[in-house]
């Protein structure tokens, strides 16, 4: 595991976009495992401006989001789908029918995680996953619990990750209490990690996931088993 410390969420939003450019460059037709939240945002903006310099092409690229709430449809304007057309599919030249993320409207939600899963299977596998790091230890939406869960599924979320998440939604009552997520064994059969994590609320839980025991409690230790991860963090 590679742990790189900035001091600015610019400088590390920057060094982000530089990794995933070189898997794209590396490898044009890649499949990149991606990532909602607020911490990512500056990377997608980096990325976006490579794209605009003709500096980088999506046109062969595959994605797969983490996650996605359940009950709100993907034109709600705090749907991770939403999100991920505002932040970069729709400024960047990647065809749309290759970007997915899985539907938290699914009438079988059970089949809709199977299919999710063989859908990556069947791209290839992924080869860059980039994720944000929650306050509690979340990857994905794989909260602490008592084992790690392996395959993509539904999760009921946190206290605290609904209170984090209230930021977004005009109240706390609003925030869905489900979600769908990839699991932790799906995001560990990545080819490579790249987890970003900044500010002064996760100092702390950087330090539990990556210098201490690996647990369930804290699902991102589980990234320590990983044999090509790296994390950029900082406050
Ligand atoms: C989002 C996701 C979550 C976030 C995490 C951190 O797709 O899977 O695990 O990465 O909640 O969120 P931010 O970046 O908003 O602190």
């Amino acid at each position: 595991m590679k742990m790189i410390e900035f001091t600015s969420y610019e400088t590390l939003s920057a060094h982000a976009a530089d990794l995933i450019a070189a898997q794209v460059l590396l490898k044009p037709n890649a499949v990149l495992g991606l990532a909602t939240g607020s911490t990512p945002e500056g990377t997608y903006a980096e990325l976006v401006k490579k794209y605009e310099a003709g500096r980088l092409s999506f046109a062969d690229v595959t994605t797969f989001n983490l996650d996605e709430y359940c009950g709100i449809d993907p034109t709600h304007d705090q749907s991770y789908r939403y999100f991920m057309n505002k932040h970069l599919f729709s400024k960047v030249n990647v065809d749309m029918a290759r970007t997915h993320v899985p539907s938290g409207t699914a009438d079988n939600v059970e089949e809709e995680c199977a299919r999710y899963e063989q859908a990556i299977a069947a791209a290839g596998g992924i080869d860059l996953q980039l994720l944000g790091l929650g306050v509690n230890g979340h990857i994905g939406f794989n909260e602490p619990a008592d084992d790690f869960p392996v395959d993509t599924h539904k999760v009921t979320l946190h206290e605290s990750t609904i209170d984090a998440n209230s930021r977004f939604f005009a109240s706390r009552d609003e925030v869905p209490t489900h979600a769908v997520t990839m699991g932790l064994g799906s995001i560990m059969r990545a080819k490579k990690v790249l987890l970003l994590a900044f500010g002064d609320n996760k100092v702390d839980i950087v330090k539990r996931a990556f210098l201490g025991p690996v647990t369930p409690d804290v699902p991102a230790s589980v990234l320590q088993l990983h044999p090509d991860v790296t994390v950029l963090w900082g406050k």
